[in-house]
């Protein structure tokens, strides 16, 4: 318990997009708290140690990790450390003190060659620094704390941070003409949605038949970049906004540092029948995101 009576989570990530949308709308009957990173950084294990140890926390939630796919290419010793070393010091402290661990993960560990949704049992192969320190992350977070339940989720959008809703928003109004990648399959997942399904997985924490294990949670349907961009700029002309032209294009005619997997469909099923929640269709989320951007300053192209 803390100063509003109510059981404290403890929250890694806070200033992140799944952060941020976990301090706005909190799991029903918790507290959040989220030190930041000065205070808590993963890649200093004796300041994981000192927060997981300062309360009874009723389960710790790590949202945070080195979200940068390409920089973590040159920066493999920094993304090993948030993404695997931080969830290790954060699984032995937890799992020592007995407190559950709700842990974020990515379609980024799987190669994205499979022609259906990765199913939870799909062995993973990482084809990137970033999907490899996050295996490495859920790797110990299975093995430190059984009472852990890990979340892999996909192209994460929200009104907060950098991601393609925003940057689409932005190009658009600045922009006739973009090009949109159309040969990546995913399934859009909003942060609110993620910290609905969190809110989910704590409601069952406490007692004997707590689920444990990897989950997969991410938005209901699947598109492309380009079907995400249409999306996203049918609304904002519905709005009355400036909507550039879409041109569909390979990945191949985007080059980037890190191949994106072709295929980053993450089958939910599983998570649905433990929680009793379904993700959310990515189409009502990614419309309730671009409407609040639109509704914003930065919706008038002030977004940074
Ligand atoms: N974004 C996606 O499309 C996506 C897709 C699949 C899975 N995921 C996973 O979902 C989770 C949340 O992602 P997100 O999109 O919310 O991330 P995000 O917006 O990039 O935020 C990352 C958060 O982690 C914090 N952080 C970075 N390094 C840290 C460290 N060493 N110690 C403590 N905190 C640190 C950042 O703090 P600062 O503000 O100080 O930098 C920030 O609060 C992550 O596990 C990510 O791997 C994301």
């Amino acid at each position: 318990m803390t100063g509003s009576g109510l059981p404290a989570l403890l929250l890694t990530g806070g200033s992140g997009q799944v952060g941020c949308a976990l301090r706005e709308a909190p799991p029903e009957g918790f507290e959040v708290v989220a030190p930041p990173r000065a205070e808590l950084d993963l890649a200093d294990p004796a300041s994981v140690r000192r927060w997981v140890g300062a309360r009874p926390w009723a389960a710790i939630i790590n949202a945070g990790a080195w979200t940068a796919v390409d920089a973590a290419e040159s920066h493999a010793a920094e993304a090993w450390a948030a993404n695997a070393l931080g969830p290790a010091a954060l699984a032995r402290a937890s799992g020592e003190a007995g407190i559950p661990l709700v842990h974020l993960s990515t379609d980024y560990v799987f190669d994205g060659g499979l022609d259906r949704p990765y199913r939870e049992d799909d062995p993973v192969g990482p084809t990137s620094v970033y999907g490899a320190s996050k295996a490495a992350g859920e790797l110990a977070v299975t093995a430190l704390n059984p009472r852990h339940v890990i979340l892999r989720t996909a192209w994460v959008f929200s009104p907060w941070g950098a991601n393609f809703v925003r940057t689409m928003l932005r190009l658009g109004q600045a922009r006739d003409a973009l090009s949109v990648v159309a040969d990546q399959h995913g399934c859009p997942t909003s942060a609110q949605d993620i910290a609905a399904g969190v809110g989910a997985v704590c409601a069952r924490l406490s007692g004997d038949g707590a689920p444990s294990g990897v989950f997969h949670f991410a938005g209901a349907g699947e598109t492309t970049w380009f079907g995400l961009a249409s999306r996203v700029f049918e609304r904002a002309a519905a709005a009355g906004r400036r909507s550039p032209a879409l041109t569909p294009i390979a990945s191949a005619d985007w080059p980037t540092p890190v191949r994106r997997p072709a295929n980053s469909r993450l089958d939910t099923t599983a998570f649905t029948r433990t929680f009793g929640r379904a993700p959310r269709p990515w189409t009502e989320t990614a419309d309730e995101v671009t409407d609040r951007l639109l509704a914003s300053a930065e919706g008038e192209g002030d977004a940074a």
